[in-house]
Order: structure tokens, then C-alpha cells, then sequence
């Protein structure tokens, strides 16, 4: 008896064999950009709510605070990157304006990393008053960002 290999497995067969060597070389799917940035974002916004409990003392682990920072600063600095030309399809909260102001947007994702840079420079400071304004400060650039260039449900 012959054995055939069936469509579905064919199909199968050829995802698997288009994973190793070809991944890294195509260009990433809209989809997955999208549902990447997502996360990427969120995690900004749990390092911020989280620093938020500790900025008004709800908990007293002031010495997290430079592991938010830190990790709100580096993926701050690759906001810019998580949008590409084409990434304006699918489900996504971004605004067509991303693309269309991308002077505005970059100008926003700068200054939001130059908060977040100067956020960490404060927690190292140990100095209460500042770390407070450079939240502060950090909290209204993503907000800044959001009015502009995201849909509205956060
Ligand atoms: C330069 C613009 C810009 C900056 C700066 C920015 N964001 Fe965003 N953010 C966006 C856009 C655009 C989206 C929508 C992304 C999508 O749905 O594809 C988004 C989405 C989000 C989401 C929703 C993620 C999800 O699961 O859909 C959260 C939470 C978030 N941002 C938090 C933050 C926090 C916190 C900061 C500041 C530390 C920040 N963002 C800075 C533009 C920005």
C-alpha cells in the first residue's frame, strides 16, 4: 500500500522546514508586530502602575524602583522600531497618524525615553522630591503619546 503524504501534512512539513533557515530573513508579519508592540507596551504600562504604588507609598519598595525604571527606559528606546510602514492593518489601537506624523510621533517617542532616561538618573539620585517630578514627567509622555497616536480605551 502507498502511503501519501495528506495536504494538511504536506502543509505541515513545508511550515516546519520554512522555520529555521528562513526566519530572521522575511520580513515579520504585521500581525505579529502588532501583537508584539502590544505586549511591549504593556509591560511599560505594569512597570508605571507599579512605580505609581511605590511613588505614593502605598508599598515601600523604594528599592525597585530602578528595575521599572531601567526596564521602562529600554523598551522606551525602541518604541520608534515597533511601528514599520505597514504595521497600520490588523488589530491595533494606532492611529493612522503614526505614519502620517511620523515627525510628531518620533518627537513624542523621543521625549518619552528622554523622561524615562531622566527618571533612572533621579532614582540614582535617591532624591525623593526628583524621582516624584521625573514620574511625573514620564506618566505625561505616554499620555502625550496616547492622545495623539492611539485609539481611545486605556
Ligand atoms: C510615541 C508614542 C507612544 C509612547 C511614548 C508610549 N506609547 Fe503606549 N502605545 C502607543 C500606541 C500607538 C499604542 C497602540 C499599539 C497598538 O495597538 O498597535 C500603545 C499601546 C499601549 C498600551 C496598550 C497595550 C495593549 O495591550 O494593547 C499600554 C498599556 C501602553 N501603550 C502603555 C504605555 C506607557 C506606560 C508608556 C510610557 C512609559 C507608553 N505607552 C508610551 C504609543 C505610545
Amino acid at each position: 500500500m502507498t502511503r501519501r503524504i495528506r495536504p494538511a501534512t504536506a502543509a505541515v512539513l513545508a511550515a516546519l522546514l520554512m522555520i529555521g533557515p528562513v526566519a530572521g530573513t522575511t520580513a515579520d508579519d504585521s500581525e505579529d508586530i502588532i501583537k508584539y508592540r502590544q505586549k511591549a507596551m504593556s509591560s511599560q504600562g505594569a512597570h508605571v502602575s507599579a512605580m505609581s504604588q511605590i511613588v505614593r507609598g502605598k508599598v515601600s519598595y523604594t528599592d525597585h524602583m530602578k528595575a521599572h525604571a531601567v526596564g521602562v527606559a529600554g523598551v522606551a528606546a525602541h518604541v520608534k522600531s515597533m511601528f514599520p510602514e505597514g504595521s497600520d492593518f490588523g488589530v491595533t489601537d494606532a492611529k493612522m497618524a503614526v505614519w502620517e506624523n511620523w515627525a510628531g510621533f518620533e518627537k513624542a517617542a523621543d521625549e518619552s525615553r528622554e523622561a524615562a532616561d531622566a527618571l533612572v538618573v533621579a532614582v540614582d539620585s535617591g532624591d525623593e522630591a526628583a524621582i516624584g517630578e521625573a514620574f511625573k514627567t514620564l506618566s505625561q509622555s505616554c499620555k502625550g503619546c496616547h492622545e495623539d497616536f492611539k485609539e481611545e480605551d486605556d
